[in-house]
């Protein structure tokens, strides 16, 4: 029986994850049974989500177990095959653990085609973040000509396709994030109208309100906290909200106090929609659909940030707190 390297959760982080919350071990490759494969994995997604599956509590998705190994979106190899599916050198997706190499149940990964985009791109644009940002903007914020979006966390893996597909539905677009390079980013090559750094913006109310003079109609939220309150103070008459993601209190060890929401919404008709990706699991395929269609006709593009070697998974991790990434942050194994 061979051995590979496992990345394991050793303690529940307390505030912001650190390394010695992960656990480097050696663990067992068991033999294949019918309908499995032995995968080598290519490359891994760390995601922001992933925070919250390190804390013990009731979630849409279950809590990861101490001392198992942590779980993300992967990209891996087929180098043995039990099943007739799959042969040994195609490609696949899915949930994963973080190993070296693992045996699946080839029923519980996906077959990828690296001849029509690379193989990062199925974790990234034609994976989970592209698909969240497709739903989450089409079918919460309602999207029309002419209105305007504004989005916050807009230099990540779900912000930089959001405004691309607002401009690409003939939005006035406009993405806020955390330093002058990903300003410069957004704005040359993704097509969002302006920026806001909010780390050098002493007052964001009065920036959105420049950045946006006609008002907000659609705030596309990946990070809560203090960048949106401000925005509460520039939504228009029936505007939407679509909570994607809170990055800013992932790490909060108590709930922060925020403003109430409830009378921004009524003065102005304005409604508020949380959603997670798994919400459209039956309609992912009509997203994947679209997004590649994009990509093909050079309508879409996409930005990634990728790590070299297994070790650094943690590190990558750890890395999206402080805003390391631009786009997708990845590590190539
Ligand atoms: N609802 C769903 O199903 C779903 C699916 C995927 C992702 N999400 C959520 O969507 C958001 C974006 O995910 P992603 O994968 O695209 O990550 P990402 O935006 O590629 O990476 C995280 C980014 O968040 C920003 N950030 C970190 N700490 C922050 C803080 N305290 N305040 C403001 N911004 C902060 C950093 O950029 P700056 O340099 O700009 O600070 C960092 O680069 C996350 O909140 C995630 O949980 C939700």
């Amino acid at each position: 029986m061979s051995t590979t390297k496992t990345i394991t959760l050793k303690k529940r982080p307390k505030g912001k994850p650190e390394l010695s919350d992960f656990d480097f071990i050696t663990s067992e490759v068991p033999e294949l049974k019918d309908g499995e494969v032995l995968l080598k994995t290519t490359y891994v997604s760390v995601d922001p989500y992933l925070r919250g599956r390190m804390i013990d509590a009731e979630s849409y998705i279950e809590p990861f177990e101490l001392d198992k190994p942590v779980v993300s979106g992967c990209v891996a190899e087929v180098v043995e095959s039990k099943s007739s599916n799959l042969s040994s050198g195609d490609f696949v997706t899915g949930l994963l653990e973080w190993k070296e190499k693992q045996v699946a149940n080839a029923d519980n990964v996906k077959k990828v085609d690296p001849s029509k985009a690379p193989l990062s791109a199925y974790l990234g644009v034609l994976g989970m973040t592209g698909l969240t940002a497709y739903f989450g903007l089409t079918d919460i914020g309602k999207p029309k000509e002419g209105e305007t979006l504004l989005v916050s966390g807009a230099a990540g893996a779900v912000g930089t396709v959001v405004g691309q597909i607002g401009k690409i539905l003939g939005m006035r677009v406009v993405g806020i994030a955390g330093t002058d390079k990903k300003i410069e980013m957004i704005t040359s090559e993704f097509g969002y109208d302006e920026g806001i750094n909010y780390k050098t913006t002493e007052n964001m109310t009065q920036a959105i309100a420049k950045a946006c003079p006609d008002g907000v109609d659609i705030y596309y939220d990946n990070v809560g906290g203090e960048i949106s309150e401000a925005v509460l103070y520039n939504i228009n008459k029936f505007s939407r909200t679509v909570v994607c993601g809170a990055i800013s209190v992932y790490n909060k060890t108590e709930l922060p106090k925020s403003t109430s929401v409830q009378p921004f919404l009524i003065k102005k008709s304005s409604s508020m929609q949380g959603f997670v990706i798994f919400d459209y699991k039956d309609r992912h395929p009509e997203g994947i659909q679209q997004l590649a269609e994009w990509l093909k006709e050079g309508k879409l593009h996409y930005e990634e940030t990728i790590q070299e070697g297994f070790d650094n998974i943690p590190q990558a991790f750890l890395d999206l707190f402080e805003g390391k990434n631009k786009g997708k942050m990845l590590v190539k194994v």
